[in-house]
C-alpha cells in the first residue's frame, strides 16, 4: 500500500505550498482535493446547473463521472482542457464552497479521491478539509495546518495579487471568514482536526520550516 499523508486545514494556512514541497521531497504524488470541488463548480456553471441543485449535480457526477485529470506543476484538466486558472477565481472559490456542502457531491467524489491516492506508486500527499477524517481515516500520517485568520487572509491576498486579481484585503478576510464558517459548520464532513492529527500553527512560521517538520514526522512514521 502506498503511504498516504493527509494535510487538512482552513484556506490560507499554507496547505498547498506545504503539500507540494513535502510531496516533492518524499517523491510522492500530490493531490489537491480542493481543485476537484472547484472543477465541479466550474463544470456545473458551464452547463447552467445551480451549485445547490442536487439532482443536477448528481447527473454531472454520476458514472462515468467528471473527466478531471491532474498534470505536471499543479495543472488541472477538465475533459482535456487546462482549467488551472479558471478554477482559481474568487467566483469559483465561492462555488466550490457551495458545492462542497452538498452531500451528493462529497459522496460521489470519495472514490475519485481514494483512487488518486492509492494509484500513486510510492505514496501520496492529499490536501483538503476532510482527508484525515473521512477520505483516508487510516492515513499513514495526518497533519492539520492552521494559522491566525489575518495571517491567512494576507497570504491569500498576496497569492491573488500575484495572479493579477486586484481585491481588497478586507474583502479577502470577510470572504474567508464566511467560508471558514461554512466549512466548519456544515453537517457533512465539517472541517476539524482528526483526533490523531499533528496540529501545526503556521502563523509567523516560514513554510519551509513547516515542510521540514512534516518531512521528519513522515520519515519517522514510515521508517517505523
Ligand atoms: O482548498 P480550496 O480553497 O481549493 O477548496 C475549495 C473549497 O472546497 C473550500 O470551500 C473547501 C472545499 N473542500 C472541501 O470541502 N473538502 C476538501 N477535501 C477540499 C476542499
Amino acid at each position: 500500500m502506498p503511504a498516504i499523508i493527509a494535510i487538512d486545514g482552513p484556506a490560507g494556512a499554507g496547505k498547498s505550498t506545504v503539500a507540494r514541497k513535502l510531496a516533492r521531497r518524499l517523491g510522492y504524488a500530490m493531490v489537491d482535493t480542493g481543485a476537484i470541488y472547484r472543477a465541479v463548480a466550474l463544470a456545473a456553471k458551464r452547463i447552467a446547473i445551480a451549485w445547490d441543485d442536487d439532482a443536477g449535480l448528481a447527473r454531472l457526477l454520476d458514472p462515468p463521472g467528471l473527466p478531471i485529470a491532474f498534470g505536471e506543476n499543479d495543472t488541472v484538466f477538465l475533459d482535456g482542457e487546462d482549467i488551472s486558472a479558471a478554477i482559481r477565481t474568487p467566483e469559483m472559490s465561492r462555488g466550490a464552497s457551495v458545492v462542497s456542502a452538498r452531500p451528493v457531491v462529497r459522496e460521489r467524489l470519495l472514490d475519485l479521491q481514494r483512487s488518486l491516492g492509492r494509484a500513486a506508486p510510492r505514496g501520496a500527499v492529499l490536501e483538503g478539509r476532510d482527508i484525515g477524517t473521512v477520505v483516508f481515516p487510516d492515513a499513514t500520517v495526518k497533519f492539520f495546518l492552521t494559522a491566525a485568520d489575518d495571517a491567512r487572509a494576507r497570504r491569500r491576498h498576496a497569492e491573488l495579487a500575484g495572479k493579477g486579481h486586484e481585491v481588497d484585503l478586507s474583502d479577502v478576510l470577510e470572504d474567508q471568514r464566511r467560508r471558514d464558517k461554512d466549512d466548519t459548520e456544515r453537517a457533512i464532513a465539517p472541517l476539524k482536526p482528526a483526533p490523531d492529527a499533528v496540529v501545526v500553527d503556521t502563523t509567523g512560521l516560514d513554510l519551509d520550516q513547516v515542510v521540514e517538520r512534516c518531512f521528519r514526522a513522515v520519515r519517522e512514521r514510515v521508517a517505523a
